[in-house]
């Protein structure tokens, strides 16, 4: 996780790194700290806490100059205090490092460095590599980060600012991300575009193992070789004011309206309903390669993963292939069975989390077809994947996923129609009438959507409670995991979600009236088997909160609320079922006084271990 920022160029460096550092909060946000060349020394401030408080140290104790470094940090090596925040220093304090990423021999490097007379002050992994590049620094920046790369094991990216090689920053990407941009006697360097985006649309990429040089004038782009490389510049062609709050309290509430627009720019383009066609070439896997797959793995994260489970759903039931959903991070060290006859699918918002990166390497070291669902343009996994389904969501700022869910979803309709399709196990006309359906969702969410202040009294009515049970069968099992994890990381209430017939099998010990029960219970093929797990809950006192179709007014029997969702067909119901538990959440966490877009201990992208 973290975020950084760099600048050279001609302007106030602290404005700049300031307002980079604020587009990155999502990326980890519990202290933060710039280092700004000021006349010959360094100008260093760091702060526990979100950006605004560095901010306010930076107004009270101004570091003027026109080149530095600025990190927000998420911790892994050492707890979020001053003295951990980044930038680090060497043992002179004229060389500093900001770094995103782990370092995984840091000890061993520590020790080393110790015995040889390097003295520490903070408990944090990046520490060591101000120090070692001290140890290397004859006088040549650049050379110094070279011998460092050579000895530092794990992934990371990091910047180093030195203040006697004064018109230059030094950078270097080995596994997580680091982008630089292009201005008019200005540079730049983030972990993300947006950092960087109201200065500059021209961007480079850079690939693991690459070492950059920053001036003023120029960006040189270095293979580990310190040999100089041709980047090609990207130009980004999307806006920032895709990523503000247009109005909402939250980013998350924004977010989650925004999910009849999203799934519109998900689907759009990209099928034909009347004549029962999928246009999707982007796959870059042809029918004849898409037939001969034997077996699918999906492999993600968190909220990425339970759009996985839905999908495994959807490719059984449409395509009739074996697949199995797991865990990017068990997948990527349980030795999978997978050869080149399994096609493997990662799912990432983000496109960086550094789990589902392994696993799809893991994937293509044993031979698999790896194809990418994937928000974040250009990033990571999709550079990497053999083919990518972006799904189009625009940027997502709440760390609680909700519009790249239900277009994660949509992508896995599409995939699993068309895998049917070419595997000959459904007509074009079963195909374009799930299309036709599909095609309608973006409204149906909106007219839900509409309706929806009812939420609010539910959410007022269980928002003081300490657990929650979750529950679903067959598609919208994945509902209730959605519902479950939406819920525990924004309001920090306790939430776990089951298949609704496993119940009787453990968790029905847990019920009883303090412990409200959400279950998703819209029609389906195993709407009677839901029903009767609904009784089970009430006849031991529980209290029953029902996701359920609009016109069942049978359910009135048994629920003690109802959130009514338009009706549509089982397969396609996960993208509507889903958007009340969202709102739930969202206004219990409202409620609860919680930091509804920054839940503590959490960030957006999760690119460590
Ligand atoms: C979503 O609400 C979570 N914050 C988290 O589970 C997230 O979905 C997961 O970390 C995967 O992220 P990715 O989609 O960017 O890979």
């Amino acid at each position: 996780m973290c975020g950084i920022v760099g600048y050279v160029g001609h302007q106030e460096a602290a404005d700049i790194l300031l307002e980079g550092l604020k587009k990155l909060e999502y990326r980890g946000y519990d202290s933060a700290g710039i280092a700004v060349l000021q006349g010959e020394a360094i100008a260093l401030r760091r702060e526990v806490g979100k950006i605004r408080n560095l901010e306010r140290e930076v107004l009270a104790n101004p570091a003027a100059g026109t080149l530095g470094i600025g990190h927000t940090r998420w911790a892994t090596h050492g707890r979020p205090t001053a003295y951990n925040a980044h930038p680090h220093t060497d043992c002179s304090g004229k060389l500093v490092v900001v770094h995103n990423g782990i370092i995984e021999n840091y000890l061993e490097l520590k020790n080393e460095l110790t015995e040889s007379g390097h003295s520490f002050n903070s408990e944090t992994d990046t520490e060591v590599i101000a120090h070692l590049i001290e140890s290397y620094n004859e006088g040549d920046l650049l050379l110094a980060v070279q011998k460092t790369y050579g000895r530092l094991r794990g992934t990371y990216a990091c910047v180093v600012l030195d203040q006697r090689d004064p018109d230059r920053i030094v950078g270097v990407k080995a596994g997580n991300p680091l982008i630089a941009g292009l201005g008019d006697g200005e540079q730049f360097l983030a972990s993300d575009v947006a950092a960087i985006l109201s200065y500059t649309r021209d961007i480079i990429y850079l690939e693991d193992g690459e070492i950059i040089e920053v001036t003023r004038d120029a960006i040189t782009v270095y293979d580990p070789d310190l040999r100089p490389k041709n980047k090609e510049v990207s130009r980004i062609d999307w806006n920032l004011v895709a990523a503000e709050k247009a109005g909402y309290e939250h980013f998350m509430l924004k977010e989650i309206h925004e999910q009849p627009a999203t799934l519109t720019n998900t689907l759009g383009g990209r099928f034909d309903d009347r004549q029962g066609k999928l246009f999707l070439d982007e796959l870059n896997l042809s029918a004849e390669t898409l037939a001969k797959f034997e077996r699918i793995s999906i492999v993600a994260c968190g909220t990425a993963l339970y759009s996985g489970y839905v999908g495994k759903y959807l490719l059984e039931e449409f395509a009739r292939i074996p697949v199995d959903a797991d865990f990017a991070s068990e997948f990527r060290y349980r030795n999978p069975v997978i050869d080149d006859r399994t096609l493997v699918i990662v799912v990432s918002q983000s496109g960086e989390t550094a789990d589902t990166l392994a696993a799809m390497r893991e994937a293509k070291r044993r031979g698999a077809t790896t194809l990418g669902i994937i928000n974040v343009k250009d990033s990571a996994i999709a550079r990497e994947c053999d083919g990518v389904f972006y799904i189009h969501a625009g940027p997502e700022i709440g760390v609680a996923s909700t519009k790249a869910y239900t277009a994660m979803v949509a992508a896995f309709v599409l995939i699993a129609l068309h895998l049917g399709q070419v595997r000959g196990k459904l007509s074009t006309v079963q195909v374009g009438e799930v299309l036709a359906e599909l095609k309608t969702i973006p409204s149906v969410i909106s007219r839900m959507l509409e309706g929806a202040d009812h939420i609010q009294d539910v959410a007022q009515a269980f928002a003081a409670c300490r657990d929650f049970l979750f529950l679903g069968r067959g598609v919208n099992f994945p509902t209730a995991m959605e519902g479950a994890l939406k819920l525990k990381e924004i309001s920090y209430i306790h939430a776990e979600a089951y298949a609704a017939g496993e119940m009787k099998h453990g968790p029905i010990a847990l019920i009883d009236e303090h412990m409200p029960v959400v279950a998703v219970a819209t029609k389906s093929a195993t709407y009677d088997k839901v029903l009767s797990n609904i009784q089970e809950v009430k006849a031991r006192n529980g209290t029953v909160i029902v996701v359920a179709t609009e016109g069942d007014l049978n359910i009135t029997e048994y629920a003690d609320q109802i959130i009514y969702v338009p009706a549509v067909s089982e397969a396609l119901s996960p993208l509507v079922n889903v958007v009340p538990l969202q709102l739930l959440a969202y206004h219990i966490a409202r409620l609860r006084g919680c930091d509804v877009d920054q839940p503590r201990n959490l960030a957006k992208s999760v690119t460590v271990e």
